[in-house]
């Protein structure tokens, strides 16, 4: 028998839901879940209903139909809890006043009915944000026994900060899978030891209160960011990450949201060793993309322990994907009403504790309560009553120590082809703040990270670095080093040349180019190359310790050639001497004969007297002609002439050619041993005091800065001079110390800097080259100021060009990188111990001594060597020709004595002494005195002459 109390009870409890459904209803919002059929108590005497009231987030699409699945299970499976009223607030998640009036509506309504009506449990399943903030603030000032699965720390939740004692007993919150997932990355950049990263999330994703926490105290780069999930959008937005120099992706999100993303990756070739990318979600299903070699490593929450429990209640359809994060939701209400329906049966919480509404709460009278309702949670999650569905529940002291446990799987999933080819085991995770990633392999691990690459910009410059572009290789002195660096300072790099291939200079408004401004604007991070060290650069760029001895400028000349010349022998002398000796010759000869033939002395015109003598000797033209030029051999004359005066001559001849052959001689050893190579400019002070040969720096090199300066500095102090002795104040005896008769101020790199300027700056190199090669000679052309180890490089691999003069403002090389690289110490560090095991030197020994361009010149005309060919060949010459002429004499010889005979018979014939017919004429011509042997025919004598 139903008493007639319990009927009216139940007309005014349906009038009481009738009421509540229409404000519901009238607010428009909420949607109220009503408790089914019966609210009445099954066992009205041992206990009263337990009343709920949820407040979903709207969004939150999951804890509502798991929450409902869950009333509805509790309501018809667990009678014994006597579910009663559960109200349903649907919130906007950004609108916290409309969810305070959506609240303080349904309260303040239950409160007026009172009784049995008022809700005895919050269940709050918003996930963060403004409405959740107002939540909280709404169950702490009403004292309302509460179980939140908020997002979010102790210090996350600003409502719930400072909590009594007694409030963290009944505010308690949950931290739920969704909250702990992300945790995961911060262990894992801790693990990995990563520098950068980007974090990508969905919408299973709250990250709101992430941002600042998650990564706090870890020295990473990182961006968090929400995900674009449409393919030309996650496209640009990686592109964007990538651009930030970040190579280690963290994507946190279902399936569709890590597929779209590894796709997005694969069409922008962000795979392989250079970046790192890792799947976190709260889902079960293995990545997978159109990739073509892709490895990911990738958590996913282990399986349920209750596999039997999930199995029948998804068949149900009551668990909507993710699993975890629905299961977590139906898990939480039914510990929430089994704690609640314990407390109540224990007497901590009745009916007629003290309840406000919202409106009669005044800031400071929220109600005392002594439910330790925590205490019940606890008692019940460790129950047998309570079997968790997927993750369990841990307790802590306070909230923000709540959460749900579970574990993540660590794999490593490689995917090539568009398939997943191999799952390999790294580890796991227990979620939770601050809990370690247990690896099971390190080197797994470690070998997934991102390799460091840096991007490394250069100036090919032989032999400092070289660039086969064929090829695309790179080699080098530098790259040899920066190889050996990268030995020891783990790292991979990308080369490029600078764009404008120049090594950086600042000009007048303090703008950079070349490989400095590259590093200035952050788009490399090593500048490699002969980069010398200077003030200007040390401003914008870090630079390391010196890697090579100090290198400054030098100049670069055309090699002066020794003119070689196989008729040098005739060089000795120059032209004039030799027609004079020409002359003398002639001269002498005639002369000679001219006295044998006048000087009664002579054996011509004595006969009879040397007629005994062993030597006859008729000086005649010929064999005048003859001894003269056999007096000045070392065959000597032959006979000298009878008379004394003849004698005379020939002795005077004899003088003339000892003393010409004696100088001859001593100036062909030198001509033919001392090189007389021409070097009018040994060095820079040379090179400035002369106008024929051209001199310029290439533009824009820092031998032309130096110039520059140079003459600005000297310009700068003329003008500080000039102010001082120009100065009125000064007195006459101070401003006559001032005066000097000279310019007192240097101007030689003035006027260097105007010749250069005059001369033309070579644009590059090859232009230098060119002109330094089409130099007419090494005293006349151009000579080209440039850097030291170029012009060494270019002598060492070139005959043709020498370096002149001493290095001048001389400066170290050493790397360059971004100014407060942490690289800057790390390379330090390399570099020195490069330096003490001598590796350097044999870098320098390998790319300099043996370079395989190195050529060896020939040495010209040292001294130390003989005469060569080249410059004696001529006396060859000499031979050949006179062989060859007498070879034609000789065949003229047998010419004449073969077919000018009958015509010499014939003359012999008519007059057989044709000599002797003659010799009478001169005899009468001169004053001698001996006979005349035959008439003198004076016309025969003119005829001759
Ligand atoms: C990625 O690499 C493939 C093959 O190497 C190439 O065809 C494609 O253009 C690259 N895509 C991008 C965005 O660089
Ligand atoms: C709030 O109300 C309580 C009792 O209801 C009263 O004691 C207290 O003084 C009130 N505080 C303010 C600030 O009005
Ligand atoms: C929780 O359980 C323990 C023992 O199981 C019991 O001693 C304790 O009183 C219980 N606490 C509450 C609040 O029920
Ligand atoms: C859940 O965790 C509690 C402690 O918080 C423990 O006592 C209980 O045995 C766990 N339940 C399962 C099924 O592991
Ligand atoms: C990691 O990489 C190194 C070198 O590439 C290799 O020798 C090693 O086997 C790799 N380890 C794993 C677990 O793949």
């Amino acid at each position: 028998m139903i008493p007639n109390s319990w009927i009216r009870e139940w007309i005014l409890l349906l009038l009481a839901a009738a009421l509540l459904l229409l404000i519901i209803e009238a607010r428009g919002q909420a949607q109220g879940n009503k408790p089914q059929g019966d609210a009445t108590p099954q066992n009205p005497s041992s206990s009263r209903p337990l009343n709920l009231l949820v407040i979903n987030d709207e969004e939150n699409e999951i804890a509502n139909k798991s929450v409902t699945s869950a009333l509805k299970e509790l309501r018809e499976k667990r009678t014994d809890f006597l579910l009663g009223d559960v109200t349903v607030v649907q919130i906007n998640k950004s609108d916290a006043r409309g969810t305070l009036d959506l609240i303080c509506g349904v309260w303040d309504a239950a409160v007026q009915l009172g009784g049995y009506r008022i809700p005895d449990l919050v269940l709050d399943t918003t996930m963060s944000g403004p409405a959740s903030d107002t939540v909280n603030s709404f169950t702490a000032a009403l004292g309302l026994p509460t179980l939140s699965a908020q997002f979010g720390q102790e210090g996350d939740l600003r409502q719930w900060r400072n909590l009594k004692p007694e409030q963290t007993n009944y505010l308690v919150q949950v931290m739920p899978p969704a909250d702990l997932v992300p945790e995961a990355i911060r262990q894992l950049v801790i693990a990995m030891n990563v520098s950068n990263a980007a974090i990508l999330f969905d919408e299973s994703f709250v990250m709101d209160h992430k941002y600042k926490s998650l990564l706090q105290n870890v020295p990473v780069r990182h961006v968090i960011v929400k995900s674009k999930n449409a393919g030309k959008q996650t496209k640009d937005q990686l592109f964007r990450l990538r651009n930030l120099d970040i190579v280690n992706f963290f994507v946190l999100g279902g399936q569709k949201t890590l597929r779209a993303t590894l796709d997005a990756a694969q069409s922008l070739n962000f795979t392989g060793r250079k970046y790192a990318w890792h799947g976190l979600t709260l889902e079960d299903f293995s990545p997978e993309c159109n990739c073509v070699n892709i490895s990911v490593l990738f958590l996913k929450p282990s399986p349920s322990a209750n596999q039997q429990a999930v199995g029948e209640l998804s068949n149900k359809g009551l668990l909507p994907k993710p699993v975890l994060t629905s299961a977590f939701y139906y898990d939480l209400t039914r510990l929430g009403v089994m704690a609640m329906r314990a407390a109540i049966d224990a007497g901590q919480w009745s009916s007629n504790v003290d309840r406000l509404t919202c409106d009669s709460y005044n800031g400071t009278n929220t109600p005392a309560r002594n439910i330790g309702f925590l205490e019940f949670l606890k008692n019940v999650t460790s129950s047998n009553d309570f079997q968790p569905t997927y993750a369990n529940f841990t307790w802590g002291e306070k909230n923000g120590q709540h959460q749900a446990s579970f574990k993540m799987t660590v794999t490593l999933v490689t995917i090539a082809d568009n398939n997943p080819v191999s799952t390999e085991d790294a580890g796991s995770w227990d979620a939770g703040i601050d809990r370690r990633l247990e690896v099971i392999s390190e080197d797994l691990v470690a070998n997934h990270t991102a390799q460091t690459s840096y991007r490394v910009v250069t100036v090919a410059q032989a032999p400092f670095v070289i660039h086969d572009a064929e090829t695309d290789t790179w080699s080098g002195y530098c790259i040899d080093l920066l190889d050996e660096i990268r030995d020891i300072v783990k790292f991979e790099y990308e080369i490029r040349q600078a764009d404008d291939q120049r090594f950086g200079n600042m000009d007048d408004e303090g703008n950079w180019n070349g490989m400095i401004k590259e590093l200035k604007e952050k788009r490399a991070d090593i500048a490699l190359g002969s980069l010398s060290v200077m003030a200007e650069r040390e401003n914008v760029v870090d630079f390391t310790v010196p890697y090579y001895d100090l290198v400054g400028i030098t100049i670069l000349m055309k090699r002066p050639k020794a003119p070689t010349s196989l008729f040098k022998f005739l060089t000795v002398l120059e032209n004039d001497v030799w027609l004079c000796i020409l002359a003398a010759y002639f001269f002498t000869s005639f002369l000679m004969w001219v006295f044998d033939r006048w000087s009664p002395y002579s054996y011509q015109n004595n006969r009879e007297k040397y007629k005994d003598d062993e030597e006859k000797r008729e000086f005649n033209l010929k064999e005048c002609l003859w001894f003269c030029m056999t007096s000045l051999t070392p065959q000597g004359g032959g006979e000298a002439p009878k008379n004394l005066s003849g004698r005379l001559v020939a002795a005077t001849w004899w003088l003339f050619g000892f003393i010409i052959i004696a100088s001859y001689t001593a100036n062909l050893a030198a001509f033919l041993t001392v090189s007389r190579l021409d070097t009018p400019v040994e060095s820079l002070d040379d090179l400035s005091k002369q106008y024929k040969i051209q001199y310029a720096p290439q533009n824009g090199s820092s031998a032309h800065t130096y110039f520059q300066r140079m003459s600005d500095i000297e310009k700068r102090f003329y003008e500080i001079w000039k102010d001082m002795s120009l100065n009125d104040s000064l007195s006459d005896v101070e401003r006559s110390k001032l005066a000097v008769w000279d310019y007192p101020v240097s101007d030689r790199y003035t006027k260097m800097y105007q010749a250069m300027k005059e001369a033309g700056f070579p644009a590059n190199m090859s232009e230098a080259l060119d002109r330094v090669r089409n130099s007419k000679s090494s005293s006349e052309g151009f000579a080209f100021i440039g850097d030291a180890t170029d012009i060494r490089y270019l002598t060492l691999t070139n005959c043709d060009l020498i370096m002149v003069g001493e290095e001048f403002s001389r400066k170290p090389l050493a790397l360059a990188v971004q100014q407060g690289s942490p690289l800057k110490d790390q390379f330090n560090n390399a570099i020195l111990s490069l330096l003490n095991k001598r590796k350097l030197e044999k870098l320098k020994e390998k790319w300099w001594n043996r370079n395989p361009l190195r050529v060896t010149c020939e040495k010209q005309d040292d001294q130390s060597d003989g005469i060569s060919i080249q410059n004696i060949g001529g006396v060859f010459i000499v031979i050949f020709v006179g062989i060859g002429m007498a070879c034609l004499t000789l065949a003229f010889e047998y010419w004449w004595y073969r077919y000018r005979p009958k015509t010499n018979n014939l003359n012999t014939l008519q007059n057989p002494k044709t000599t002797h017919s003659v010799k009478p004429v001169r005899f009468y011509l001169q004053p001698a005195a001996a006979p005349p042997r035959n008439a003198f025919d004076p016309s025969q004598f003119r005829a001759q002459f």
